[in-house]
């Protein structure tokens, strides 16, 4: 009988790419997806971007200790993020006996050998724990050769650069993914091809900040615009998109080779986290509302009918009501199409964590204050939709809807339309007859 693997995936795009890359290492041992059914094998790929996150995993990985028992062989793996900060390996060895597998964010490649090495030490009934989480800094080379098990047709995620070095004083990412490391052009550009030619019709290139790509590189040619340039000109029918972008280093190049490429989606994820400069400087972003506000007009100049979306944070420790204000009128005022919004969240050794914090009430009521108006905002924007013919990729069948499916425009709304699973990978003209709040209906042309 096959032996049957389960990925449970937590937190970011990121991360949703490397289960793939964990589903091929996998799959490569033979090992199928388990769809219901308990499995041989389950690996956690973990997130500790908010509490929230951790909370989740830990309750899941409860519930794994129970179905242990049951199958006493079975193999549990925790990896990525979660595992990468101070303390967390004890914590696991201790709290988690049951898990035998625990690797970071850049020891992935060593999946397979963990595997083997438990399977091993149980034929000796000896108890063994593989435990590696060393942030190797030639990481990218192993990381090529890894096996990718694509699950997210038409969409494909290319990883473009790895880490981030920016330190913003709330985030808990650049302690666990490391410092910034690009991936060479032409391994990103031959990867495209690759997706192109498979049928894939939509490609997201990935990073914590794109807009870096290729510092770390200094040789003058590499960045982020040369990037967009060269995929943006592949020759085939199908969508550009990328994220996340930093507004401290989103350059005009960007946006004009966004403007002038028909296959880069006129849609862009541009986080501001705040809209009140002292706390824009306490978290250490680098930029200002105004440079904010500019860039949100030099790409409205370039495309009028560009789709903005952003993540916003309230309770950042020295956040008052007047901070909170700003916020609110930087909302008001830059009309996103859709935004996540958060509950600051202390994140053991960043500097953020260290200051007197919110109480959680004050928190509460910015947070729904905050939700209210932008899903306002989403509603008066999707109303602007209706009526009109939109270019629409199907995606996938739409969830609780019989005979549908969905897909984005190029601005990254979602719309709902009448189609089958054989529609999924193609383009079609809808006309949009019926908007509620986010999401939109219609019809093909
Ligand atoms: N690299 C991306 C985002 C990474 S995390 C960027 O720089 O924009 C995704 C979002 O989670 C962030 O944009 C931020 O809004 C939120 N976030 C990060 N740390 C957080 C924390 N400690 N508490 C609450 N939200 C947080
Ligand atoms: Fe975190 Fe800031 Fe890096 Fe984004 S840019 S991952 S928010 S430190
Ligand atoms: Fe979470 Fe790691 Fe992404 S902390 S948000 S999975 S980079």
């Amino acid at each position: 009988m096959d032996k049957l693997y389960k990925v449970m995936t937590y937190g970011c795009q990121m991360n949703v790419h490397e289960s793939e890359k964990i589903a091929g290492i996998l799959e490569e041992l033979g090992y199928k997806e388990a769809g219901d059914t308990i499995p041989d094998i389950y690996v956690f790929n973990t997130c500790c971007i908010r509490d929230t996150a951790e909370k989740h995993i830990f309750g899941n990985l409860g519930v794994v200790k129970t179905e242990k028992k049951n199958k006493k062989d079975m193999i549990v793996a925790v990896v990525g993020c979660m595992t990468q900060q101070a303390g967390y390996d004890a914590l696991l060895k201790q709290k988690y006996p049951y898990v035998d597998i625990v690797l970071g964010t850049r020891n992935l490649d060593q999946l397979k050998e963990a595997i083997f090495n438990v399977l091993e030490s149980r034929k000796k009934e000896k108890k063994y724990k593989y435990m590696s989480q060393e942030m190797v800094q030639d990481y990218l080379e192993t990381d090529d050769k890894i096996p990718v098990t694509r699950t997210s047709y038409p969409n494909a995620w290319v990883n473009i650069i790895y880490g981030c070095n920016n330190f913003c004083t709330y985030c808990i990412v650049p302690y666990v993914r490391g410092r910034e490391l690009s991936r060479p052009m032409d391994a990103i550009v031959d990867e495209v091809r690759r997706c192109l030619d498979e049928g894939y019709k939509e490609i997201t290139l990935l990073g914590q900040n794109v807009n870096s790509y290729g510092n770390d590189l200094k040789d003058g040619h590499t960045n982020f615009a040369n990037l967009l340039k060269e995929v943006g000109t592949l020759d085939y029918d199908f969508r550009l998109r990328f994220m996340t972008n930093h507004p401290k280093d989103l350059t005009e190049d960007v946006v004009e080779a966004m403007a002038s490429s028909k296959r880069i989606c006129n849609n862009i994820h541009l986080p501001v986290q705040s809209g009140s400069n002292k706390v824009l400087k306490d978290m250490n972003r680098h930029y200002t509302r105004e440079k904010y506000f500019s860039l949100i007009e030099m790409l409205r100049k370039a495309m009028p009918d560009i789709g903005i979306t952003s993540d916003i944070m309230v309770g950042f420790p020295t956040e008052t009501e007047e901070d909170f204000k700003d916020t609110m009128d930087l909302v008001e005022q830059v009309r996103y199409s859709n935004a996540f919004t958060f509950i600051y969240s202390p994140r053991q050794g960043t500097p953020a964590a260290a200051m007197e914090q919110i109480p959680y009430e004050i928190k509460k009521r910015r947070i729904g204050e905050l939700i209210k108006l932008q899903n306002k905002i989403t509603k008066e924007l999707s109303n602007d939709y209706v009526g009109n013919v939109y270019r629409v990729l199907a995606e996938d069948v739409a969830p609780k809807l019989e005979g549908m499916v969905c897909g984005r425009t190029e601005s990254g709304r979602l719309v709902n339309f009448g189609g089958t699973k054989e529609d999924v990978g193609t383009f079609f003209n809808v006309r949009i007859e019926q908007s509620k709040s986010a999401s939109l209906f219609g019809k093909k042309e």
